[in-house]
């Protein structure tokens, strides 16, 4: 075997590494929630999308171990080819009801939710006005279905329109937005795109996987939390971050939800979620259902802690949601602020270029139904201690 072959990988490694871009992963070594244990210390987590603590709440847990007893693990292969367990089929049944939409079909994540929807509606004849900030997963799949990509302005309504009018040259056009901008926290203007799309005959896409469980009433998500039921034709989500599992769905008309079903390539090609995750999820559905405690605190805990961060003097962006950037700009200092917090006890990671804009480098706070009120002080005091030593805030 030539040896010489991949040493550009060590090259290019060494050069993340110069310029402070290698990602060092922290491993936990405690079940994911309010609080973490890494390196044998307890810290209080502000990283996780565990938005309603439900990644180790024991009727989660208890949930995947029956669904363990009574199907096994693993699904076999995929669902075209060894057939469908009937409990995936009650999930899909169970998020359309919860969420108000025709159907709903289920994937191994929220990012092959993306892959195998976008392509599957548009293709090289097609054209896709795709927000300038949205998800890598939005961007790869666009990619991937060969249609002409239009970006607009992030956020931009008038952007959009001057834009729209485009479509007449070709076959069919997508509008796609993230649901929630996951950097920072706000939301897309989903009526203004409803409205756009209705006057140049567009279909709309919303990737609303930090919305779900967490916007609209009782966590039912962003089409339900501006009331355009009918007017989103359909709405990928994943069941990774609020619903506190791993996986992804896709709702909506159930023209799309069909088509899915024979043209959706993850889902053609890619064996389905796991059994525990699909009964955890199930689970999921079921808390959410019977009760808006846990969306309820995850908003209250994120307003005293943005309210808090803004009284201490900290610039949080744009932030609408349960997600505050606390804005810093410089990437050293970001990353420095990470460590000093870590060390009092406070695991909040620095975000720097290429995720963000260069110059906008920030800590990016996730805040959690998870936390106790005495979490979220003890949060704020730290970030007043180390924003004080920093020079941030007086
Ligand atoms: C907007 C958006 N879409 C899709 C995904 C992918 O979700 P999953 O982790 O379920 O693959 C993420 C996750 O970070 C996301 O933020």
């Amino acid at each position: 075997m030539q040896t010489g072959l991949l040493s550009w990988i060590d090259d290019e490694l060494a050069n993340l590494e110069s310029q402070g871009l290698l990602t060092n992963i922290r491993t936990i070594e405690s079940p994911m929630d309010g609080w973490v244990t890494i390196d044998d210390r307890r810290v209080l987590n502000f990283c996780a999308n565990n938005y309603l603590g439900l990644a180790n709440h024991p009727r989660i847990r208890a949930a995947a171990k029956q669904g363990i007893e009574k199907y096994g693990v693993g699904p076999g292969a995929v669902r075209t080819i060894a057939g469908t367990m009937s409990l995936h089929l009650e999930l899909e049944e169970r998020l359309a009801a919860f969420k108000g939409t025709e159907a709903c079909i289920s994937f191994q994540s929220g990012f092959s939710a993306n892959l195998a929807t976008v392509p599957a509606l548009v293709g090289k004849e097609d054209v896709i006005f795709s927000d300038e900030l949205n998800h890598a997963s939005i961007i790869d799949a666009c990619r991937l279905s060969r249609a002409t990509v239009i970006r607009y302005a992030h956020g931009d309504v008038d952007d959009l329109r001057a834009k729209a009018p485009q479509v007449k040259d070709y076959r069919r056009g997508l509008v796609v937005t993230d649901g929630v901008f996951s950097m920072d926290g706000d939301l897309a203007p989903l009526e203004g795109i409803c409205d756009v799309a209705e006057e140049s005959g567009l279909l709309v896409m919303v990737d609303d996987a930090h919305g779900e469980g967490v916007l609209g009433r009782g966590g039912r998500g962003i089409v339900d939390h501006f009331g355009l039921h009918g007017l989103v034709h359909v709405e990928v989500g994943t069941l990774s971050k609020a619903f506190g599992v791993v996986g992804g769905l896709v709702a909506g008309r159930k023209e799309i939800v069909a088509w899915l079903r024979q043209r959706g390539r993850p889902f053609l090609f890619s064996s389905a979620m796991t059994v525990p995750d699909v009964a955890a999820c199930i689970e999921s559905v079921s808390i959410l259902e019977e009760s808006s405690e846990l969306v309820d605190r995850l908003w209250a805990n994120a307003e005293v802690f943005r309210q808090g961060m803004n009284d201490l003097g900290f610039d949080t962006g744009n932030s609408e949601t349960p997600i505050v950037p606390v804005m810093l700009g410089d990437a050293v200092l970001a990353q420095r602020f990470s460590r000093m917090l870590f060390e009092e006890g406070v695991f909040a990671m620095a975000i720097g270029y290429p995720t963000v804009p260069a110059g906008a480098a920030r800590i990016r706070v996730m805040n959690s139904a998870a936390h106790s009120t005495a979490d979220i002080e003890q949060a704020l005091t730290t970030f007043e201690h180390v924003g004080r030593d920093l020079e941030v805030v007086r």
